[in-house]
C-alpha cells in the first residue's frame, strides 16, 4: 500500500513500513506502550550510540524506556545473553502485554525476537532494523534464534513481530563493509526474482544512497511475498537459502577461527559463487548466467580464498545445517535467473569442485 510518504506492505499478518520519514508513524504506534510504561528496548553498544539518539530526538517519551544493551557482534547471539535478557525483562516488570523494541541488526532482532517469544510464553515485539542486512532480510519473516556452541541458529522459533519499521536514516552511520554485507542478500533476492530485478541490481551501486533505498524497497517486497507464501519455510521459502548452505559452512568455519571481520554477507556472497557453479553443473544454470553472478559478486565483494586443507572442516560444519535430512542437505539452487530449484542433494566431490571454481575465479 503506497501512503503519502511511506510504503506499507500488508501481505504478511503484520505491517512492514518503509519510508524516508517514518518517525510519526513509528511514534504513533509506540505511544500507547510508552504512556503505560510498557515498552522495553533491546539494543547493542553501537545502536545505543548511533541509533538510539535519533529515536530519543524524534519520538516523545522514548528517553525513559528501560533498555538492555548487548555487546555488539555475533558473539552476543548466544545462550548466555538470551538468559540475561529474560532475567532483565522479569526484574524490570515486563509482562505478556509489554512490547520489546528491537533496535539493531540481525543479531539484535534474532535474539530479541527469540527472547520475546520465550518471555512469559510470548510477549509483543517490533523490529527497528538498523543494518542493511536487517532491513532487507533479518527483521522480516519471523525467524528468531541464537547460535549454540558457535553453530549458527541452532535454537529458535518462528515468532512474528507486531510490525517492522524500516528507517533508512539509520544506515547513515553504518560502516561500508556492513552495507556490503547486506548487499549480498539484495543480490540473492534479485537472482531469485528474475532477469528484470537482476539487471537493476547489476547496474546499481550500493554506495549510492537513493539507489540503495530503491533496492531495499524492491528486496523487502520480494521477501514479504516469499514469506507470505510459505511462512514456516516448508517449501517455496527455502529458495531464500540460495548461497546459504555453503555460506553457513564458511561462516561457522570463520567464526571457529575467531575471525570477527568475516561477515554473514561475505559468507553468503562466497556461497552464491559456489552454489551458482553447482547450479551450472547439476541444475542447468546457463554458463553466461553463472559468469554474470560470479562477476557481480567479485566486483562488489573481496572474497577470501578457501584453503584446500580446510575443505573437509567447512563441509563438516555444513552437517549441522538445518536443511539436512537423512538423504543429505537440500540445497536451493538455480535452474536460471528467476527459477529456483529446491531440495537438491549434492555430492561432496561437487561441493569441493565448487570450492575449486571459487578459488579459481577470485584469483583471476
Ligand atoms: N532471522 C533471519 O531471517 C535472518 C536473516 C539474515 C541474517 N540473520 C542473522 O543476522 C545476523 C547478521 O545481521 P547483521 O549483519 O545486521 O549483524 P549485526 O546485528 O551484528 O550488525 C552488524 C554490526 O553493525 C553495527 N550496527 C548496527 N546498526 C548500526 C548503525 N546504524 N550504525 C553503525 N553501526 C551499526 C552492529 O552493532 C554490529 O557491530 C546473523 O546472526 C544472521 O544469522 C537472520
Amino acid at each position: 500500500v503506497k501512503q503519502d510518504n511511506y510504503y506499507k506492505d500488508a501481505i504478511l499478518s503484520y505491517p512492514v513500513y518503509l519510508g524516508s520519514d517514518l518517525w510519526n508513524v513509528t511514534g504513533s504506534f509506540l505511544q500507547p506502550f510508552i504512556l503505560q510504561g510498557n515498552a522495553f528496548l533491546l539494543a547493542d553498544t553501537n545502536t545505543q550510540e548511533f541509533c538510539l539518539p535519533l529515536l530519543k530526538k524524534n519520538i516523545p517519551g522514548f528517553e525513559n524506556i528501560p533498555a538492555f544493551i548487548l555487546p555488539a557482534g555475533e558473539g552476543s547471539k548466544d545462550l548466555a545473553q538470551f538468559g540475561k535478557i529474560l532475567k532483565w525483562l522479569m526484574v524490570s516488570g515486563a509482562s505478556r502485554n509489554s512490547l520489546l523494541i528491537n533496535l539493531g541488526g540481525g543479531v539484535v532482532t534474532d535474539i530479541g525476537g527469540f527472547a520475546a517469544a520465550a518471555f512469559n510464553r510470548g510477549m509483543k515485539y517490533i523490529n527497528l532494523p538498523t543494518t542493511l542486512m536487517g532491513q532487507v532480510d533479518a527483521a522480516i519473516g519471523g525467524k528468531t534464534g541464537i547460535n549454540v556452541g558457535g553453530v549458527k541458529n541452532q535454537a529458535g522459533l518462528f515468532y512474528d513481530p507486531l510490525a517492522v519499521f524500516i528507517l533508512p536514516e539509520f544506515l547513515e552511520t553504518l560502516p561500508e563493509e556492513q552495507t556490503r554485507s547486506g548487499f549480498a542478500e539484495i543480490v540473492k533476492c534479485a537472482a531469485l526474482a528474475g532477469k528484470g530485478a537482476w539487471e537493476i541490481v547489476k547496474n546499481s551501486s550500493f554506495t549510492d544512497k537513493q539507489a540503495l533505498f530503491n533496492l531495499t524497497g524492491e528486496t523487502v517486497k520480494f521477501k514479504c511475498k516469499v514469506v507470505a507464501e510459505d511462512p514456516f519455510d516448508l517449501s517455496s521459502r527455502k529458495m531464500l537459502n540460495f548461497g546459504h548452505t555453503a555460506g553457513h559452512g564458511l561462516e561457522s568455519f570463520h567464526i571457529s577461527l575467531g575471525r570477527k571481520d568475516y561477515l554473514h554477507g561475505d559468507a553468503v556472497a562466497a556461497g552464491m559463487i559456489c552454489e551458482s557453479w553447482i547450479s551450472h553443473e547439476t541444475a542447468g544454470l546457463p554458463g553466461n548466467e553463472l559468469e554474470e553472478i560470479t562477476e557481480l559478486i567479485i566486483s562488489a565483494f573481496h572474497p577470501d580464498p578457501i584453503e584446500k586443507k580446510h575443505y573437509s572442516r567447512i563441509s563438516s560444519f555444513m552437517d549441522y545445517d538445518k536443511k539436512k535430512t537423512v538423504a543429505g542437505i537440500g540445497y536451493s539452487l538455480l535452474e536460471k535467473l528467476g527459477k529456483p530449484v529446491l531440495g537438491r542433494t549434492v555430492d561432496r566431490d561437487i561441493l569441493y569442485g565448487s570450492f575449486d571454481y571459487y578459488n579459481n575465479v577470485i584469483t583471476k
